[in-house]
């Protein structure tokens, strides 16, 4: 048999149970999805099929042959991740909760989640092995043996939604984007990928940390002149684990780094020429004040209308106007103060190389470099190396929407909490409008009061999912 096939017969049934109905599902775990693999314990899928389909059954509008395939992948501060599975999760804040593959079952989606290499994993020499592109790349390779196999396994390999969060949700978005394009060839190439496409349908997308490049000076235009802050202990990065928080206040040091970058931001948002669904120029000035702070200023109110109609009591914000049952305005800055600081500048690629980012940036030998030119003329470490400028933007989603080697997802759902502090506000709205501008479909919302997190609001998101997916069927 080629390395590559997909064997139907090597499953076994597993029940699965969500809102207290029991489904039997067909699971194949453990399947290598490249020919060469570096590490098998990570370059592994999961594939889980109602067993429904493979009785000629339909569920939820869908069959066999036309059920689109949720892409989850469970990455989280760039570590190695395994597949994901169809149990409750054992740990981490989502203990004991029917997992989000159960659910996508239970809505009649197939499911392939892929795993993949991260930045500590070591080969048996003692180097690095996950670094970045690493972990793209293993989910593109992931994506070729889906499309290798459509034929033979259920679901179907022109429908794939892929989903993550936070460093999973950039990964989503980069898979997303990133769709076919050349600048990974090579790296697939070595594992020995399939030799098929690797552009995928849809993303979803919660919190993603993307836009490295930019996001140390998104933050301090966020959050420049909140000096207070409760930090998070670097190996509590992850989104997965309780966070341990350690408040303190900005040095004079750390105030003057926020102060130099809060206006590079200002330079690098108006060099994107962004519009509103209006048509309004989106611009800001050295400040940070102008009509892209209205825009972000205007998702947050948004939210808050959302909530308000849910019925949820919005006395408690003293900075938020509503009167007659509609939010009217909101004290940006008073909203920003009380979402509070969470990193300290530069909020990514710190001065000390200390931050999960710097050792994502790591190479086999290195553990970790920066990946901007400010830090890197403001290192702290001596000879500390500046990642590759190609391996920098093969990281970053921004850099593949709409170009002309690359097919991007036509469809988008991006979702970032309003309490979420891991990156600037303004990251995902630039994303999102960036999108948006070259003519992608895009459902972006900032859920209210919603922390660093993903994968709470289910059923809306296999709503949007089947939606996208039906329309696609009919076509
Ligand atoms: C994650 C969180 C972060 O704050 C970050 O900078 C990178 C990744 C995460 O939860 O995956």
């Amino acid at each position: 048999m080629h390395p590559l096939s997909f064997d139907v017969s090597r499953y076994e049934l597993q029940q699965v149970t969500v809102a207290g109905e029991s489904y039997v599902v067909r699971a194949f775990e453990g399947i290598a999805y490249v020919s060469k693999p570096i590490d098998l314990s990570y370059q592994i899928l999961n594939f889980y099929v109602p067993e429904a389909y493979f009785q000629g059954g339909e569920i939820n509008g869908f069959t066999a042959k036309t059920a689109p395939i949720f892409f989850p992948n469970y990455i989280g501060g760039y570590m190695p991740a395994k597949p994901g599975t169809a149990r409750p999760a054992l740990q981490g804040p989502n203990a004991g909760k029917e997992s989000t593959i159960a659910v996508a079952l239970s809505k009649g989606f197939v499911v392939a989640s892929a795993g993949a290499r991260g930045r500590s994993l070591k080969d048996a020499q003692g180097a690095f092995s996950g670094k970045a592109p690493a972990a793209i790349v293993d989910l593109k390779a992931a994506v070729r043996y889906l499309r290798q196999n459509d034929a033979v396994m259920p679901g179907d390999a022109e429908k794939i939604i892929s989903n993550g969060t936070s460093a999973g949700g950039a990964f989503s978005a980069l898979l997303g984007a990133s769709g076919n394009a050349p600048d990974y060839r090579p790296y697939l190439a070595a594992l020995g990928a399939a030799e098929q496409r690797d552009d995928i349908f849809a993303v979803s997308a919660y919190c993603p940390i993307i836009n490295l490049e930019n996001a140390d000076a998104a933050y301090e235009w966020q959050f420049g002149g909140v000096n207070d802050y409760r930090k998070i202990e670097v190996g509590m990065l992850d989104f997965n684990m309780v966070r341990k928080e350690v408040a303190g206040t900005l040095n004079a040091e750390q105030m003057a780094l926020s102060a130099q970058l809060k206006p590079v931001f200002s330079t690098y948002l108006n060099s994107l020429q962004l519009r509103s669904t209006q048509g309004q120029l989106l611009t800001l000035d050295a400040d940070g004040n102008g009509s892209f702070k209205d825009w972000v200023k205007h998702y947050v109110m948004k939210s808050a209308q959302v909530a308000l109609n849910a019925g949820q009591d919005m006395h408690q914000y003293n900075w938020l106007t509503v009167h007659a049952g509609a939010v009217q305005d909101l004290n940006y800055d008073a909203f920003v103060r009380y979402s509070g600081r969470l990193k300290l500048p530069p909020a990514f690629d710190a001065l000390d190389l200390s931050n999960g980012e710097n050792d994502l940036f790591g190479t086999s030998l290195r553990g970790a470099q920066h990946f901007t030119a400010f830090a890197a003329q403001h290192s702290l470490v001596p000879d500390a190396g500046l990642a590759d400028t190609k391996v920098i933007q093969m990281m970053d989603p921004m850099h593949y929407i709409g170009a002309p080697d690359a097919r991007t997802a036509g469809l988008w759902r991006v979702r970032h909490g309003t309490l979420d502090r891991d990156t600037s506000l303004a990251i995902p709205t630039v994303l999102a409008t960036t999108l948006q501008n070259k003519g992608y479909n895009v459902d972006f919302a900032l859920p209210w009061d919603v922390p660093h997190s993903g994968d709470y609001d289910l059923d809306a998101l296999f709503q949007w999912a089947r939606t996208v997916a039906m329309e696609k069927t009919e076509h």
